[in-house]
């Protein structure tokens, strides 16, 4: 058997080592994953004009984020539950961020405490955050995630409710006993263990504990109680970007969640170009969803995004084999972009520009 040689074949390995309820778990959109379908087919739709007799022999993928140096602009999407993949869960893929030389986004719902990963050796931890209905419980992880040394708070937009994944609301999906939404306070943390007859005990967590009320005003609130630059993730539209910019982020990450909130809605690639423009450098521009490639990520960077934040296919490394499984998925993805790079012309990321890529 050969080594793994790429994402598709991390995919295909982790499906053999999780059980059902994980997999789906992790795979699934919402509704008739319209969306989730979207990321992919619309980067195959992007193509790519390269330049030639260009000096390559050295490519260099290295850029900042927040003003922090990152080895490659390549970073970890926050995702819930990670002990479903390994047991060693956001512990592992904080570690492998950490020796890629990139940032890990640590999510609300991690099964790991922030302040475990925030002390692993060299790493650079953003924290995100989802809106409580109970603003104490905001409140008190914006103060643990300042204290832990976090250096940005990622606020996710997209969900004051989440998304009807018919995979999880199928299985009754619910956390096992032996995993915990490490980050927070055991009353709320309960109900995500509370399997029901039907329907997913994440979506009925969601539904009582996240902000269905929060608006512009809330994003006011977050910055006015911490001094921390604060990210929103999940912004689609042009008109939502100049809202957010006027509200002072630092920035924006151009998101669907994966394709797992509202089905039918653009992807994520498709709506980056009109988030650029509108914000029109007032602040840094990121995009996720159906990363799977450095060409992806080259063409991500063309239209306009400082960085991509990569979602599922660390869930499959790590599933397969740790924090080495979440290691060799950053570098395979760094290692296709310092290629693309070289083969279209853009020995560094600063010489990625717009003209590189043709739209239909
Ligand atoms: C997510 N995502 C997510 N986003 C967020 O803001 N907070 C969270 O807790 C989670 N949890 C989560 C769990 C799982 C299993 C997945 C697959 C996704 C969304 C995530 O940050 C990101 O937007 C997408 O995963 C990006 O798309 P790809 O790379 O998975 O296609």
């Amino acid at each position: 058997m050969h080594a793994i040689l790429n994402l598709h074949e991390y995919e295909a390995a982790a499906r053999a080592c999780l059980g059902a309820g994980a997999w789906d778990y992790f795979q699934g959109g919402s509704e008739d994953e319209l969306t989730l379908a979207e990321n992919r087919a619309a980067f195959g739709r992007m193509k790519l004009r390269p330049r030639v007799l260009v000096d390559v022999t050295a490519c260099d993928t290295s850029t900042r984020v927040l003003d922090v140096p990152v080895a490659s602009p390549i970073l970890v999407a926050p995702m819930g539950f990670q002990r479903l993949a390994h047991a060693d869960g956001e512990l592992a893929t904080t570690r492998a961020a950490s020796g890629a030389g990139t940032v890990m986004v640590a999510s609300t719902m991690a099964s790991v405490r922030l302040e475990d990963l925030a002390a692993v050796p060299g790493s650079t931890l953003w924290f995100q955050l989802y809106l409580f209905r109970d603003r104490a419980i905001t409140m008190d992880l914006v103060r643990r995630a300042e204290a832990a040394g976090c250096r940005a708070l990622v606020i996710t937009v997209d969900a004051p409710r989440l998304g009807r994944r018919e995979r999880d609301l199928r299985r009754g999906f619910a956390l096992p006993d032996d995993l915990r939404a490490a980050n927070l306070p055991p009353s709320s943390a309960g109900r995500l263990h509370e399997a029901g007859a039907s329907g997913s005990a994440i979506a009925r967590h969601a539904q009582s504990n996240f902000d269905a009320g929060a608006t512009w005003e809330t994003v006011a609130w977050i910055r006015s109680i911490s001094t921390l630059p604060v990210v929103v993730k999940g912004i689609l539209t042009a008109e939502d970007a100049k809202l957010a910019r006027a509200s002072g982020v630092a920035a924006i990450v151009v998101s669907n969640h994966g394709g797992r909130q509202l089905d039918g809605v653009l992807a994520a690639i498709e709506a980056l170009p009109e988030v650029v423009e509108a914000v029109a450098g007032g602040c840094e521009v990121y995009l996720d969803g159906g990363v799977r490639r450095g060409t992806d990520v080259l063409k991500a960077l063309a239209l306009g995004a400082r960085a991509v934040l990569v979602g599922r296919p660390l869930l499959w490394g790590l599933a397969v084999d740790g924090e080495a499984g979440v290691r060799r998925v950053l570098e395979l993805l760094r290692d296709e972009l310092a290629l693309a790079m070289a083969l279209s012309g853009r020995p560094q990321v600063a010489r990625v520009d717009r003209s590189l890529v043709k739209f239909p």
